[in-house]
């Protein structure tokens, strides 16, 4: 274990078993927080517990179902005096202790969700998540919480998503381990992909002590940029007032992957490099196709201009490039999506909480319509959420120092079908990293997954051992100069993924097999 470098303001109760103390409160009842004060804690046994993968919902491992646990539930719920914010905490202690501690990150709006917690508790790890103060009804509807009247954003529930609730739900878990167990947890792991990729981010940034090991999955970090360049589609779309069908657009995914798979040497239906394809969709306008749903119909130049600005994403009226572009092979159905009635007319489908974001945080009104943003004020609206919210949201700061001296380790891993978020934004942050410290390789790697989709999913390579990965490099100071992943839909095949900036070059043989495969430069 590292040593902490800012001393945490936290008492603890004097306990000098060395097994577990039982599942009450009073077990509990002097745990205190600087900055916080407590409003109450709850415990409770959880006996035979089981839980299908399915509803884990941005896990980090291959799908498990979990059977049989036994754990202590400890419920903590706080508030930060003066700032009338409400969090709740929730602590997993199972029976089976591994000496491990485990922050688990959430998704999309959602801070942190109790059903993160078994995976981790059946492996022995003492688990812990946060709602961040988002205490309404449905955790992915910001309307709850965002503004605190109309035209004023609720800053202390933002700053509490983004990072505050983060710090604490860590210092917190941390002091209920050690009151259980009787000590402290030998080495402490982050988990989380997306929302919870970019809260790993934000923990190495601006809380390099609270972890050892931190698995910082397609990271929603980057915020303030990439999610209103989710919204440039659907821009394109209003601004031509016409609305391609989804079976279009996956269509011209199709051909574009039909174009570009065999580059790589394998015919697959995965784009290893999607940077080595140029396909341009106005070649096939015109011509007719039929997708995996059946239907059919003929390229439209309008459905081009949707995939192509995807594809290359968004740029100001006066040419500057703002963000990057999905892959080919990243499915269209994500930002570009539309709805059509039975009669065939479609309507734009933007991604919520692209969408979500310019009403509640750049518009500051419920009832804003983004369907009638003009392109300068697109502009403007991105320009405005780099502004306002860089420093809050954007999780980005380059400047690891820290976390380094901590002896912190570091994976980030990024499908490269993600059709969420852009994997050139992971790469650039990392790139930025390295121009700061040439020493990054020795604390921060990121593996591109070609041909998979956002956290999971796709035909393409999933990591789902990467946690195993994390740990050998923390705890046996074994460097992963590969992520072992394997296909998890069809024929099984594996592949090593390759630490960026290396790429995985098919070198011929058994394309099924890791060894067929090499990273270069
Ligand atoms: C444990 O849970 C399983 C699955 O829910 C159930 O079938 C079984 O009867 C339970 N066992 C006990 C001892 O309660
Ligand atoms: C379930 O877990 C309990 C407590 O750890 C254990 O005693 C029991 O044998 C387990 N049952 C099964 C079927 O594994
Ligand atoms: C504190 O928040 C509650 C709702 O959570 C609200 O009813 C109350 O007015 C707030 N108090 C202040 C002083 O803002
Ligand atoms: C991503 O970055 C690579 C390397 O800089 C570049 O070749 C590619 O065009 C970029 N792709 C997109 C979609 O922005
Ligand atoms: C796309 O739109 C369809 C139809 O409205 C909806 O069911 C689906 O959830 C949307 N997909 C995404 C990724 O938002
Ligand atoms: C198709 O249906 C929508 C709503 O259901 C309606 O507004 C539209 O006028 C219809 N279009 C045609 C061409 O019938
Ligand atoms: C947005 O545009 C639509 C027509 O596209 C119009 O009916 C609506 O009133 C406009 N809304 C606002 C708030 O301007």
């Amino acid at each position: 274990m590292r040593k902490t470098l800012i001393a945490l303001h936290f008492t603890l109760p004097h306990l000098p078993l060395a097994s577990s103390s039982s599942c009450t409160n009073p077990a509990f009842s002097s745990l205190s927080l600087f900055g916080s004060k407590i409003l109450s804690i709850s415990t409770s046994p959880i006996t035979n517990f089981s839980q299908s993968s399915l509803e884990d919902t941005s896990p980090n491992h291959y799908p498990e179902n979990v059977v049989n646990l036994s754990a202590c539930e400890v419920s903590i719920q706080y508030t930060h005096p003066g700032q009338n914010d409400t969090i709740n905490v929730i602590v997993w202690l199972p029976t089976n202790w591994n000496s491990r501690f485990m922050g688990v990150g959430g998704g999309g709006w959602t801070t942190g969700a109790r059903t993160s917690l078994a995976w981790p508790a059946s492996k022995g790890y003492a688990a812990v998540i946060t709602d961040g103060g988002h205490t309404g009804s449905n955790r992915q509807n910001p309307d709850d919480w965002a503004l605190a009247s109309p035209g004023n954003v609720n800053w202390v529930l933002l700053q509490d998503f983004a990072a505050i609730a983060l710090d604490d739900a860590s210092t917190i878990g941390k002091a209920v381990t050690k009151a259980f167990y009787g000590e402290d947890a030998k080495y402490s792991y982050w988990s989380g992909c997306s929302t919870g990729g970019r809260q790993g981010q934000m923990l190495a940034q601006r809380y390099p002590t609270q972890y050892d090991g931190i698995l910082a999955a397609a990271p929603a970090f980057n915020w303030e940029s990439f999610i209103p360049a989710e919204f440039w589609p659907q821009l394109i779309m209003n601004l031509q007032g016409e609305y391609p069908s989804p079976c279009e657009l996956d269509a011209f995914t199709q051909a574009a992957i039909a174009a570009c798979d065999e580059l790589d040497g394998v015919k697959d239906g995965i784009i290893n490099d999607p940077s080595s394809c140029t396909f341009d969709p106005y070649m096939v306008v015109g011509q007719p196709y039929s997708c995996r749903t059946g239907s059919s119909g003929t390229f439209t130049s309008s459905g081009a201009a949707v995939a192509k600005a995807t594809w290359t994403g968004p740029s100001t009226v006066s040419g500057k490039q703002l963000w990057y572009g999905l892959s080919y092979d990243a499915s269209l159905s994500g930002i570009a999506n539309t709805t059509c009635t039975s009669n065939g007319t479609c309507t734009g489908t933007p991604f919520t909480i692209s969408n979500d974001w310019i009403r509640l945080f750049i518009a500051k009104d419920a009832g804003f319509d983004t369907r009638n943003i003009t392109r300068e004020e697109y502009d403007a609206i991105f320009r405005q959420s780099v502004n306002q919210y860089k420093s809050i949201m954007g999780s980005n700061d380059p400047d690891l120092a820290d976390f380094k001296t901590a002896g912190g380790k570091m994976i980030t891993w990024h499908g490269l079908a993600d059709e969420l978020i852009y994997p050139n934004g992971t790469f650039n942050y990392f790139d930025r990293v390295r121009t700061g410290d040439a020493d990054v390789a020795n604390y921060f790697r990121v593996f591109g997954a070609p041909g998979v989709a956002h956290c999971n999913g796709g035909p393409g390579w999933y990591p789902g051992n990467v946690l195993s990965s994390l740990v050998d490099w923390v705890e046996n100071g074994v460097t992963p100069e590969v992520l072992e992943a394997k296909t998890v839909t069809g024929q099984e095949r594996s592949a090593n993924l390759c630490a960026y900036p290396k790429k995985l070059v098919y070198r011929g043989g058994d394309s099924n097999l890791a060894e067929s495969y090499e990273c270069v430069e």
